[in-house]
């Protein structure tokens, strides 16, 4: 089972991931829990190259390509095996990021980053996917106090509201993606969570 976390800077994916970790452990779930970008030795190299280092000027296919470059590497070495063992693989950001960030965000062409992103999954598209929603000015005050903000963090308030928006554009062209208020305290937030995939998903019925 392959579950993915979408959202806006500071929409707290990653603290949402780890308290559904525990959550399935305590049922007796195997659990790996991964990201993107920056996954695995070329994974690392690619993130440097896209987020860490300040003076890199970077052409947006360019970013493109890099993102879809770790994606397809992330899928060949780590998510694949992990759902090969039986593993239910929870993993921060996934295509979806690719259409609103680099689709949107950064306004390429749709239709070219819809098939490289879909390209880059090698063939795997996760079963669901939870997109944590919060408003543009949330966003921004809490990465505000975030330590290492990325390039990307720092792009503009218009920036962020176009990805927002195409995040809820894509939710709603797929029933795989369950949108979830990402405002609320975050105990309220994981009870939505568990409350969706219990609703959706037999085997999350023990949740
Ligand atoms: P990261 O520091 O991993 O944090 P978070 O996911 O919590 O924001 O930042 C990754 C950044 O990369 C984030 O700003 C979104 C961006 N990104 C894209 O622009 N396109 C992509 O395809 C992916 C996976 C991420």
């Amino acid at each position: 089972m392959f579950l993915t976390f979408e959202g806006i800077e500071g929409s707290g994916k990653s603290t949402q991931i780890k308290i559904l970790k525990s959550a399935l452990e305590k049922v007796h779930f195997d659990v790996e829990i991964t990201r993107e970008p920056g996954w695995g030795a070329v994974g690392k190299l690619i993130r440097k190259i896209i987020l860490d280092v300040p003076d890199l000027d970077l052409d947006s296919f360019s970013e493109l390509s890099l993102f879809c470059a770790d994606r397809a590497q992330h899928v060949r070495e780590l998510i694949r095996p992990m759902l090969n063992k039986g593993k239910i693989v929870l993993c921060d950001r996934y295509c979806d990021s690719t259409l609103a960030y680099q689709g949107h965000g950064r306004k390429l062409d749709i239709d070219l980053v819809k098939k490289m992103s879909i390209a880059s999954t090698l063939g795997l598209m996760p079963n669901v996917t939870i997109l944590l929603d919060i408003s543009v000015n949330t966003a921004l005050s809490r990465i505000v106090e975030r330590p290492g903000r990325n390039k990307i963090d720092d792009e503009s308030f218009d920036f962020h509201t176009r990805v927002k928006k195409a995040y809820l554009g894509i939710a709603k062209d797929s029933p795989r993606v369950h949108i979830i208020n990402g405002e609320d305290e975050e105990g309220n937030v994981h009870q939505e969570i568990k409350k969706c995939l219990s609703k959706n998903f037999s085997i999350f019925s023990r949740l």
